[in-house]
Formats: structure tokens, C-alpha cells, sequence
């Protein structure tokens, strides 16, 4: 075969010497031969590779279901696939390879940042991640995620708004819309597009370490915030794109069984949820049939099981209800690893999760093995074409929405606004409505800001990682103050006259000879942390913050505790010795918001999202 094509073109170009005026025609002839027949080639293995410039999918006046159509039509398998892959940014071999698999989506996981933790760094790296994805045969974009908890907050100096446990304390679906725009302004101006937010998590434990990612334990409200936080984030930003937000841990995240997680290091977190479907259905669907009417891109499938089966396995959960029932429309991606804990197997475990209706699979790691299951099943008929058509349909559905396709790559189009005065001042707006008044019986509250003396004291008065929590710069967070904000005894200090006095200790030692101070305020409270490891089979307060509070109360004439908390905290045996407590949840970094109450610029306005027993 080989001789017989060599034999011909050795004869073709003896003909073509005889006739070429010149050897320098010849060798132009022959150039031009060459060329022909490569394209021919090209165009014969990759259909779809001519007039890419002037197609459908690339012309922004056509609507997104025929650019979907036309994209899809050019693209072969091996781009299909790769578009159901999203890795996490540390585990890309070489960039080169976002293009020669093709892949979908990359992500930051909580802490995954560039080398210098600077919003011009984060978007250079995006957009040098993009540029291998722009510079792939069709120019098929790359979605980039990121946890953006509480504000863009994997980025140091972005607005850090209070958790969202303090939002379902305001209760206010106007504030928690805004917010879910301004954060979808600094990650868009971070070159990012995608958010793994909002969780729509019903939380009924609350010794589970994410309670204070949700919005609460009311169906209701959860409903009406995820769907506004929705509406706000998926808003138009810069050059006519948008961010796709992400309802989450679909089914019935919030309400498993202590003691059922399935992973050793935690208690209830990705553990069982033993609900029957009737209360599935009344208290845990209701915040995603929601979040779909808002329009939500993704779905994220949690770790846990129901029924005996993982979710990520779950046809009649996904396919059945979530797209059926629901009609959802967007993709469904899988957390964490979570496919390749159903049990049987890598192989069995992908080919069971896209049947099952899981569109993207956050791997996060091994790109190159998921390629090799995908062919496999394929060309076995586990999966069919049909299904992956219909997986890539629906996030590049998301893609054209989101106006991937449109803007230009993501020049410094507003890196300015992240930590602006403005979006701090709805920070403070927002740890202003957050604050619940759990007791007062002597009316302690407001403060008058001519106190003359006031001492402040506590683990968390002088602690912008406490103030935040987890999901802050690390995924954990950091305990201290090597993130830019207020803390709340900043807070008291700036609000006070100039004639007040303000004395602070951490561990509350103000001397026991002197005259007591005419209000003692002890902030005191959780350390950080994040998802499982947030798991306590007894949340209440350290022996050292107690022991902080007694000293306060023995140095004072009244009595403030304020408690920094992602949840509730049992201080039953201790509350009836304090006249005054509030609750202030995870504030962020706008400790101003709790001095606005505490001394009367504001009433407290927020309610108990989740019960707290006194
Ligand atoms: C985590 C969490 C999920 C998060 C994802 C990406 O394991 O369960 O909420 O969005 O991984 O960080």
C-alpha cells in the first residue's frame, strides 16, 4: 500500500518537471499540493474546521440553542468528553493539555490560589488557563469555579460578607440579591465565572460544621434567599457576561444521621440522610425547584446517600425528579471526588453517574483515566452517544448563557472593586440585620457612645479570621488578623466619643483592685473551620472564653456577651448569669455592622434562622 503511494507521487512530480517552466514553479506547485491535501485531511477527521469564523455558534445574534446545535455538530468525541471533565487547577500536568482533552472546567478548591494572593494574580492565572482552552481547534471556553462562600473570599482583599446563616438571620430577600450581584462583580473582574453557590442546604443538625453555609432550617426561607442570591449572582456583569451560580448539595444535604459520615475524619458531614420522600420532597426540594425557577446553571450533587444509594448514583434523584419532574435545564455536576465513592469500581462509578444524570464530574485529580473510562464505555455502549450529546448540550447551554463565548478574555475590567468602600458598606448593612438580640432583661442595649469606660475583652473582639470563619483566603480560614477588615473592638473604638475609654485584654485580666468599668463587653466564640471538620457532637464555648466572661462580668457594672459562631452554641448553664447576649454568626470583615447596633445607630432586626436553645 505504502510503495503503491509513494510510486504515484514520485510519478506525478516527474510529470509535473517535465511541464514547470522553472524548478522554482515546481517546487510552488508542489507546496501547494501539500497544502490542498492536508486541509483535505483536516476537514475529513475534524468536520466542522472550515468557516469556524463564520459559524453559528461563534456569531452572538444567534440564539444559544442553535449556536449548541451548530458547536456541537463540529465537535468529535474526544472534545465531547473532555467537556464533561472539571480538575482542579494543581492537578494540570501541562497546560497543553486543557486543549488536547479538551477540558470543560477547571476549579479552584477552597484555598487554591495563584502564587500571590493578589486579584490582578487571580486573573492572570484564569486568563492563562483560558488561553490554552481559547486556543483549542473551536475556542471552546473553560469554565473556571470557586467556592465564593461569602464573597469572593479565596481572594485576599475581596469583600468578606457575613456567612450565610446571618443572611437567613436578616431574612432580607432584597440584601441577599445584592450581594449575590456584588460578589458576581468581583469574581467576574477576577476573570471567574462560575460559583459554587449557593448551598440551599435545609440545615435540621446543628452540629454539622456547614450549618452556617445555609441559609437555616426553614424550607421557606432558604427557598426565597437561594433563589434571590440567585437572581443577584447570575445578573449581567462586565462585557454582557454573567456568573453561573450553583444550587447545592442536592438531595437532602443537612439532614443526615450523626454518626453516619463516610468519611473517617468527620460525624455527620457526607453521612446518611434518613428522611422518607414525602419529607424529602416537603423540606428538602422546595429551595431547588426555587433556584431553578430563578434560573440556576448548575446543580452540585452532595456526598451523602438516601436510600441506601450515593446521590451521584441516583437516576430517579437526577434524571427522574431533578430534570424530569423539575425540568431542569442546566448541568449537574458532582462534588468532590463523589462519583468514584459509588461503590464497584472507577469504571462502574463514572458509567453509573452519568446514567444516572451527572453531566460534569468535579474528578477533581486524574483527567487522563476519566478520558480512558469515557472511550471505554462508549465504545461498549455503557453509555450511549446520546447521553453524552446531552450532557455537553447542557453546559454548553451554560457556557453561551453566561456570554463565554462573547467577551473578550477577561482584561482588568473593574480589579478595583474588590474590598471597594461601596461593597464593604453593604457588608456592614448586611452584619447589621444578621445580629440577633438573644436576651437583654435590663436593657443594657444600646450603649450610650459617651460611656466613659468601657472594658473589651474575648477570643473573638479583636479577630478578623474568627469574625470570618471558614471559606476565608483558606479553606479553613485563618485564626487571627492577616486578613484586611474591622474587627469589632476597631468597631467600638470608632464609634465612641473621644472622651470614652476604651481598655481591651484578650483574656479579659483588667486587674481586680480597680473601680469596675461601666459596661464589660466579652466577644467570644468559634474558631474556624469548614465543612466536616467543623463536626461537634456538643457545640458550646470554651473553659477559656467562660473563664474571659467571668473576669469581664467581675470587672463591670453591666454585662455584653457577644458570640461569634457559625451555629448555635449550648450556654445554658451559663446564660442566666448574663443579662445580655447576642448572637453575631460569622460577621466577616465588617465589624463596624455589630458597633452600628450595639450603640444604637440601628435596632436589631434579625431573627433566629435555626433554633437556639437558652
Ligand atoms: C467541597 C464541597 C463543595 C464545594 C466543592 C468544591 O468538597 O462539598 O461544597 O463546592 O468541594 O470546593
Amino acid at each position: 500500500m505504502f510503495g503503491t503511494v509513494t510510486s504515484k507521487i514520485s510519478t506525478t512530480i516527474k510529470t509535473l518537471a517535465k511541464i514547470a517552466p522553472t524548478p522554482w514553479v515546481l517546487i510552488v506547485i508542489v507546496v501547494l499540493g501539500v497544502a490542498v491535501a492536508v486541509v483535505t485531511f483536516w476537514l475529513a477527521v475534524y468536520p466542522g474546521s472550515a468557516d469556524i469564523n463564520s459559524a453559528v455558534y461563534r456569531d452572538p445574534t444567534q440564539p444559544v440553542a442553535a449556536r449548541v446545535e451548530d458547536l456541537l455538530n463540529r465537535m468529535t468525541t474526544a472534545e465531547k468528553i473532555g467537556q464533561l471533565a472539571l480538575v482542579e487547577k494543581n492537578s494540570i500536568h501541562r497546560k497543553a493539555d486543557i486543549a488536547r482533552y479538551g477540558l470543560g472546567a477547571l476549579l479552584s478548591g477552597g484555598g487554591a490560589k495563584p502564587e500571590f494572593n493578589t486579584p490582578q494574580a487571580w486573573l492572570d492565572m484564569v486568563n492563562e488557563f483560558q488561553s490554552y482552552a481559547k486556543n483549542s481547534r473551536l475556542s471552546i471556553p473553560l469554565l473556571y469555579g470557586v467556592d465564593a462562600t461569602h464573597g469572593h473570599t479565596n481572594v485576599l482583599g475581596a469583600t468578606i460578607f457575613p456567612h450565610a446563616i446571618g443572611l437567613g438571620a436578616s431574612r432580607d430577600v432584597d440584601l441577599v440579591r445584592r450581594i449575590g450581584a456584588t460578589t458576581a462583580q468581583e469574581m467576574a473582574a477576577t476573570g471567574i465565572h462560575w460559583n459554587f453557590l449557593p448551598s440551599v442546604d435545609v440545615v435540621q443538625d446543628t452540629r454539622w460544621g456547614r450549618t452556617y453555609e445555609t441559609f437555616g432550617a426553614d424550607s421557606k426561607v432558604v427557598s426565597e434567599l437561594g433563589a434571590a442570591y440567585l437572581e443577584g449572582l447570575q445578573s449581567r456583569v462586565y462585557n454582557a457576561s454573567s456568573v453561573i451560580g450553583t444550587a447545592k448539595h442536592y438531595l437532602g444535604t443537612g439532614d443526615m444521621v450523626w454518626g453516619t459520615s463516610g468519611n473517617p475524619n468527620f460525624k455527620i458531614d457526607q453521612g446518611i440522610t434518613r428522611v422518607d420522600e414525602a419529607t424529602l420532597r416537603a423540606v428538602h426540594l422546595p429551595p431547588f425547584a426555587a433556584a431553578i425557577k430563578a434560573g440556576v446553571g448548575s446543580v452540585m450533587v452532595g456526598h451523602t446517600t438516601w436510600n441506601g444509594v450515593e446521590l451521584a448514583a441516583s437516576r430517579y434523584l437526577l434524571s427522574d425528579v431533578l430534570k424530569g419532574e423539575l425540568g431542569f435545564q442546566g448541568f449537574v455536576v458532582s462534588d468532590w471526588y463523589g462519583v468514584y465513592e459509588i461503590p464497584g469500581g472507577e469504571y462502574h462509578a463514572v458509567v453509573t453517574a452519568i446514567n444516572a444524570g451527572v453531566d460534569m464530574v468535579m474528578l477533581p485529580y486524574d483527567y487522563k483515566s476519566f478520558t480512558r473510562y469515557m472511550w471505554q464505555a462508549l465504545e461498549r455502549g455503557d453509555i450511549t452517544t446520546e447521553r453524552l450529546d446531552d450532557a455537553v448540550r447542557r453546559i454548553l447551554g451554560a457556557k453561551f448563557a453566561a456570554g463565554l463565548f462573547n467577551s473578550a478574555s477577561d482584561e482588568d475590567s473593574g480589579l478595583n472593586q474588590l474590598g471597594s468602600a461601596e461593597h464593604r458598606e453593604l457588608a456592614r448593612e448586611a452584619v447589621r440585620k444578621s445580629l440577633v438580640l438573644l436576651k437583654d432583661t435590663q436593657h443594657t442595649l444600646p450603649l450610650n457612645k459617651q460611656t466613659p469606660r468601657i472594658i473589651v475583652a474575648g477570643s473573638s473582639a479583636h479577630n478578623i479570621g474568627r469574625q470570618s470563619g471558614g471559606w476565608t483566603v483558606e479553606w479553613q480560614g485563618i485564626d487571627g488578623n492577616w486578613i484586611p477588615g474591622t474587627t469589632i473592638l476597631d468597631a467600638i473604638k470608632n464609634t465612641v466619643s473621644k472622651d470614652s475609654v476604651i481598655e481591651y485584654s484578650l483574656e479579659g485580666d483588667f486587674g481586680s483592685a480597680r473601680q469596675p468599668a461601666d459596661v464589660g463587653i466579652a466577644i467570644v466564640g468559634e474558631a474556624p473551620y469548614a465543612e466536616g471538620w467543623g463536626d461537634s457532637e456538643h457545640p458550646t464555648l470554651t473553659p477559656e472564653d467562660l473563664q474571659t466572661i467571668a473576669q469581664v462580668k467581675a470587672a463591670s457594672k453591666k454585662l455584653v456577651v457577644i458570640i461569634i459562631s457559625g451555629r448555635p452554641l449550648d450556654i445554658r448553664p451559663y446564660v442566666d448569669e448574663w443579662n445580655t447576649v447576642v448572637a453575631a454568626w460569622l460577621p466577616g470583615s465588617e465589624g463596624g455592622g455589630v458597633a452600628d447596633v450595639l450603640f444604637g445607630d440601628y435596632p436589631f432586626t434579625g431573627t433566629l434562622p435555626v433554633a437556639w436553645p437558652l
